[in-house]
Order: C-alpha cells, then structure tokens, then sequence
C-alpha cells in the first residue's frame, strides 16, 4: 500500500465511516484514551485521527493534535469537533504520521488507533511517534493483530492483498515482528472488542 493508494480508499470511506466504525469500536477508543492516563494540562497526539470519532474522549483540561493525510477524513473530524463544547482544546493538521511535523519531546503521550495496519509504512510511523514524544510518555497502538499461526499466514496474506485494494488495511498483521522493528518494548496488551484479534497496546516512550 502506497500513501496514494491509502488516501484515495479514505476519501471513498469518509462518508460512511462513522457508521461502521463509530459503534463497533468505541469501547477500544475510550480504554486507549484511559490508559494514557492524561492530566490536566498534557498535550497527547493521535496519528491518523480519521475523522475524529476519539475525539470526545479527550478528558476536560487537555490538548489533543489530531493528524490524517486524508483530508475528507479531517474534515469530518472538524466538523465534529465545532459540535463539541467542553474545556479542552483539538488542533487538526494534514500531514503523514510517519514524518510529523513537531520537534522531538514535543507530548505528553500518543495514540494510533486502527492506523498501524493502514499505512504504508508502520515502522516509519511508530518511530516517528516515538521521536515526537518526551521520555515517560504513554503511547497506545490500537488494532487487529493476526494470530502468530505459519499455516494459516499464507492464506490470510492473499485475502490481504484484497483487503489493502480495497479497504486499506492489511488482514495479516502479526504483532510481535511490527514493534520489534520498531524498537518497541510493550508493557502491555489487552483484548479490546468482541471479537478476536483486536488489542490495545500499550507502552512507555523509554529515554534515549
Ligand atoms: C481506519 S482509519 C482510523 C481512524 C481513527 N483513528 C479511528 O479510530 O477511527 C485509518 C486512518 O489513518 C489514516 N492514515 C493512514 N496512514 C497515515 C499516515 N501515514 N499519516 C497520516 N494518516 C494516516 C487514514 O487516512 C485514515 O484516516
């Protein structure tokens, strides 16, 4: 999957998004922004925001900067963000999360949620995560990982060549080998929804 190939499938799934993701997922969105564990005051980033459906989630007192390189995606967020009153503050920027564009140690913790799997290059986007973070913060990825089962690999590795064209996320995607390259300890994993693979993870940004 290449950034063009990801931004035209979002600009199709725009529209429709908040239906099929909105309910189906909201409990995994809430249990991530818990496990940041924000106080007032802190500044978190959210890489591939989408439209925004975390949001309202962001506790009273703290600053969120939301970023997509999907525009009809964070126009949505915008529009859902004006619908929101309360004491807290969202900034919404187009850009890639694997190059963002803030200085090093800029947040207090960072989030990604269903991105890691629908974007062409997860790596890049952790690091970068990782890099604009200051040593201690909270960082939470959030989304399906593939069961660690060879036999099964090549069958779901040709259902994700569908899967990529065509929703833009990859069906196989196996946890361990993406936040090894990535130079990841994980502190912790929890199963997020109803159904199976989906995970909330969760690790500290370590000093460097
Ligand atoms: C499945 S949606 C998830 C949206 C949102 N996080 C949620 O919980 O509903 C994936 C989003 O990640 C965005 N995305 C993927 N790769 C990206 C990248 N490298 N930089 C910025 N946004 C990216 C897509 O444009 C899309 O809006």
């Amino acid at each position: 999957m290449d950034a063009a190939s990801v931004q035209k499938v979002y600009s199709r799934w725009a529209r429709v998004y908040d239906w099929v993701f909105g309910l189906l997922f909201g409990n995994a969105r809430r249990l991530a922004f818990q496990r940041m564990e924000l106080k007032s005051g802190n500044y978190a980033i959210e890489v591939g925001v989408g439209t925004g459906l975390s949001l309202t989630s962001l506790p009273e007192g703290c600053h969120l900067v939301g970023v997509d390189f999907s525009r009809p995606m964070l126009e949505r967020a915008l529009m859902r963000w004006r619908a929101d009153s309360v004491d807290r503050t969202a900034v919404l920027v187009e850009g890639d999360g694997a190059c963002l564009p803030f200085p090093d140690k800029t947040f207090d913790a960072a989030f990604a949620a269903f991105v890691v799997s629908a974007t062409p290059d997860a790596v890049a986007l952790l690091e970068d995560m990782q890099r604009v973070c200051r040593p201690g913060a909270r960082m939470i990825v959030v989304n399906h990982f593939s069961p660690n089962e060879p036999r099964l690999a090549r069958l779901r590795s040709s259902f994700s060549n569908v899967t990529s064209r065509l929703l833009g996320f990859h069906a196989e995607f196996p946890l361990e080998p993406l936040f090894r390259k990535a130079g990841i300890e994980v502190d912790r994993i929890e199963r997020a929804t109803f159904c199976g693979g989906w995970r909330v993870v969760t690790f500290i940004r370590r000093e460097s």
